[in-house]
């Protein structure tokens, strides 16, 4: 990957507008997708899969064609199999709503689930009595296989877990965790966001029945997501919301659901959203998922060793870089959270993300009030890392204890 030829598709980075390093809470997008939204707005706004005037039909041949490059791009072969959602966590709603559990269904999820993919459970289980079995992680926050091994049991119908964490990038054995899944009969949901930007994701291998993604952290447009599930496990599960699009026919007392994926998206659409996502899936496969996520490897092994010596501050999650995927969170002694992040911004206009970031049962178990945390993309060079980490240090050295 030419990482310089990278960010010249890039308008923010080519204005200099600051060094973006919040990559794992939305992307920034290249010229291609600005492009593709502006042409939908210019050219042909019109609505999709209803009327049947040449602009309409134009927009739901684009949304076909989206769901075809979504299927191709994760490996499946069936369109239809992909839902357009706001963000991944209605998709992780759709599917934890939708999946008809009642009381005593056991779900099992992980200790360092993003609120997406653990509130909708407490929820459920106050709402319809289902039980819950959370896997703790290992010290660092690795995924335990063998703790996971043995919260399953026949009992168990739902497991839902993370591809990969936003706050200490572990990664967790996707493929592993359905087959054991699926030999004691439970579903297998996949929270996406954080991987499917960063690491080839083959769903057809992966073999899991549901896969929810944030577009917008993957160079698409702000708030749009996908849920791909398996056909039988979609037409098995009930929508979150109904109304038009969703049914065949409907009489003042009856109602035919739509088949699947229109069942699951009721009202107009986000048509430019779709349409973006098509280019900027594209974008990536252009440049190939391969190369992005060893591109994050080197970012992020730069980050680790650049700052190893700075001895007031800790990372949170491993310190192994290769084991961080594309996030370095971390906290300085006698500093919070969000002040190291305004002064990284107010002094190298280097933008960061703090907080808790949407995953308080983990800094809460830990005793751990939150963290800065710098986040990484293809369009990130060693340049922008080492303003990070040089201001960094010097934050540590000024104003840490
Ligand atoms: N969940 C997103 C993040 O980690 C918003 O920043």
């Amino acid at each position: 990957m030419d990482v310089e030829s990278v960010r010249r598709d890039f308008p923010t980075v080519r204005s200099n507008l600051g060094i973006y390093l919040d990559s794992a809470c939305q992307s920034l997008r290249p010229d291609s997708v600005i492009r593709a939204i502006t042409d939908y707005y210019e050219n042909y706004p019109a609505c999709g899969g209803r009327s049947v005037h040449s602009m309409a039909t134009k927009v739901s041949m684009a949304m076909d064609e989206a769901r075809e490059t979504l299927a191709g791009f994760f490996g499946t072969d069936d369109p239809d199999c992909y839902i357009f959602t706001k963000n991944c966590t209605e998709g992780l709603n759709t599917a934890a709503y939708g999946l008809r559990l009642g009381r005593g269904d056991v779900v099992v999820t992980t200790d360092s689930e993003h609120n997406s993919n653990h509130v909708p459970w407490l929820n459920l289980q106050e709402a319809r009595g289902i039980q819950r079995r959370i896997v703790r992680s290992g010290p660092e926050g690795r995924f335990d296989l063998e703790a996971f091994h043995r919260a399953m049991d026949r009992s168990v119908k739902v497991v839902s877990v993370q591809h990969a964490s936003n706050v200490t990038g572990c990664s967790v054995p996707v493929k592993a965790v359905t087959e054991i899944a699926h030999d004691y009969g439970a579903t297998v949901i996949i929270d996406g966001a954080q991987a499917a930007p960063h690491m080839p994701v083959d769903l057809g291998r992966i073999d899991a029945d549901i896969y929810c993604m944030s577009i917008h952290k993957m160079l698409g447009p702000s708030g749009m997501g996908a849920m791909y599930g398996k056909r039988e496990v979609l037409e098995g599960m009930r929508p979150l919301a109904l109304g038009g699009g969703t049914v065949g026919l409907t009489t003042y007392d009856t109602v035919n659901l739509a088949p699947i994926p229109d069942r699951f998206e009721a009202g107009l659409h986000d048509y430019a959203g779709i349409i973006g996502t098509k280019a900027a899936l594209d974008y990536l496969k252009g440049v190939g998922m391969d190369e992005v996520m060893r591109w994050d490897r080197e970012l992020m092994r730069r980050i680790v060793s650049n700052l190893e010596d700075v001895r007031n501050l800790h990372v949170v999650g491993p310190e192994d870089a290769d084991s961080r995927g594309s996030v370095f969170s971390f906290n300085i002694d006698g500093l919070g959270a969000h002040d190291i992040a305004m002064m990284l911004d107010s002094m190298s206009g280097v933008m960061i993300r703090s907080g808790m970031h949407c995953a308080h049962p983990f800094y809460v178990s830990r005793g751990i009030d939150g963290s800065a945390r710098a986040s990484t993309y293809l369009y990130n060079n060693f340049q922008d890392i080492d303003v990070f980490t040089d201001t960094v240090r010097k934050i540590a050295e000024t104003f840490g204890e």
